[in-house]
């Protein structure tokens, strides 16, 4: 068995970051989102693996290299445009070859792996299998309707009027069949190959697609409240370390997790947290659910629940809440103009200001 993971995409959700960063790549717990899903598909046996790369290719490869270090060895696949989830399959024919395969979007989050629903495929293979979860808005996402025996028959992308609340999670799995309807189906209205569409195909054709209702944890990172959140649950489930110094006049309290070469001066940090390495902290508060990258510097300044990407800047900023902050960003008060915002940022960025 193959794996197929997804990590091109647009990423408009998550702009401006994505301007200049993959998605995948944004950091949970200080651990890009795609690792995860990386070590799921290692635990559950799988150690061949196709990543489907767009524009951020360089960066992805960057990071994952051979997969060596996951235990995987994998093979990149250059998507030209992002063209949907099933035209990643389509341009991944080659790789994946006739054998079953797993398809992983990279910027999802499933708590407690894959290694089981991989070991229930293994041992019955329909056609295809696919994962789903009760969400309060239908519309966001693939959604599903079964019959009363729980068969699968319908399928539909974000739609206007679902018919369930049931909705797709980022993990399919598929056998050889799955190429032949991908091959079949048309490009949808908003101009992607979909992967609702191929599953529909494979329906409509008389195969077998199952469905596993599953009611852990999932999340879709594709938006900041998610990314946040995805966050938040990873933090209360890693415990504290402190291998970085901290001074006698800061205060450490809870699940905190402090790497080397980070410095804490005179701050108060309430867990759970993360603070990466060579990261200063000083003067300030760290409050729950916060993770700050390596080679950041937060002085006198207050951040909780918050994401902060390496190389960041926050300088005598009073509280900074619900926030994703970006690679190498500064935050400062502005001095001498009293009432007035200084701004500049980047293309699709979002600031809230209480003013
Ligand atoms: P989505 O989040 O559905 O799409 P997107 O990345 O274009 O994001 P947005 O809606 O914010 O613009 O994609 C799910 C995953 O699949 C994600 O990791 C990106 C990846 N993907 C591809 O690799 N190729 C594609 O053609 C598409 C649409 C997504």
């Amino acid at each position: 068995m193959k794996a197929l993971v997804l990590s091109g995409g647009a990423g408009t959700r998550l702009r401006p970051i994505t301007h200049t960063y993959a998605k995948q790549l944004v950091p949970v717990a200080n651990k890009p989102v795609l690792f995860y899903g990386l070590e799921a598909i290692a635990e559950a046996g799988i150690s061949e693996v196709g990543i489907v790369v767009g524009d951020t290719a360089p960066e992805i490869r960057r990071a994952v290299g051979d997969g060596s270090a996951f235990g995987l060895d994998v093979t990149y696949i250059q998507q030209s445009a992002p063209l949907g989830l099933a035209h990643a399959v389509l341009i991944a024919r080659e790789f994946l070859g006739d054998e079953d395969f797993v398809m992983y979007l990279g910027d999802n989050f499933i708590v407690g792996g894959i290694a089981d629903l991989v070991d229930e495929f293994r041992g019955s293979r329909p056609d295809a299998q696919i994962l789903l979860t009760k969400v309060a808005d239908p519309t966001a996402f693939g959604v599903a309707e079964l019959d009363i025996s729980g068969k699968v028959v319908a399928l539909e992308e974000k739609p206007a009027a679902p018919r369930s609340d049931l909705a797709l999670v980022g993990v399919f799995l598929f056998t050889s069949a799955v190429h032949e309807a991908v091959r079949g189906i048309e490009l949808s209205a908003r101009g992607e190959l979909e992967i609702t569409d191929a599953l529909q195909w494979l329906i409509d054709h008389g195969r077998d697609v199952r469905s596993t209702t599953i009611s852990g944890y999932w999340k879709d990172t594709g938006n900041v409240i998610d990314m946040l959140e995805v966050n938040r649950a990873v933090l209360e489930g890693i415990g504290g370390r402190v291998e970085g110094s901290v001074d006698e006049a800061s205060e450490i309290i809870g699940q905190v997790t402090i790497e080397a070469g980070a410095e804490i001066r005179g701050s108060r940090i309430v867990g759970p947290v993360v603070i990466g390495a060579n990261t200063r902290i000083a003067g300030s508060y760290v409050g729950p659910s916060t993770s700050i990258a390596s080679d950041c510097r937060i002085e006198s300044s207050e951040i909780e629940f918050s994401i902060v990407l390496t190389g960041a800047t926050i300088q005598g900023v009073r509280r900074i809440e619900s926030s994703l902050i970006g690679r190498n960003v500064e935050v400062t008060p502005a001095t001498g103009v009293p009432a007035a915002h200084r701004l500049v940022l980047g293309d699709h960025s979002k600031v809230r200001i209480s003013s």
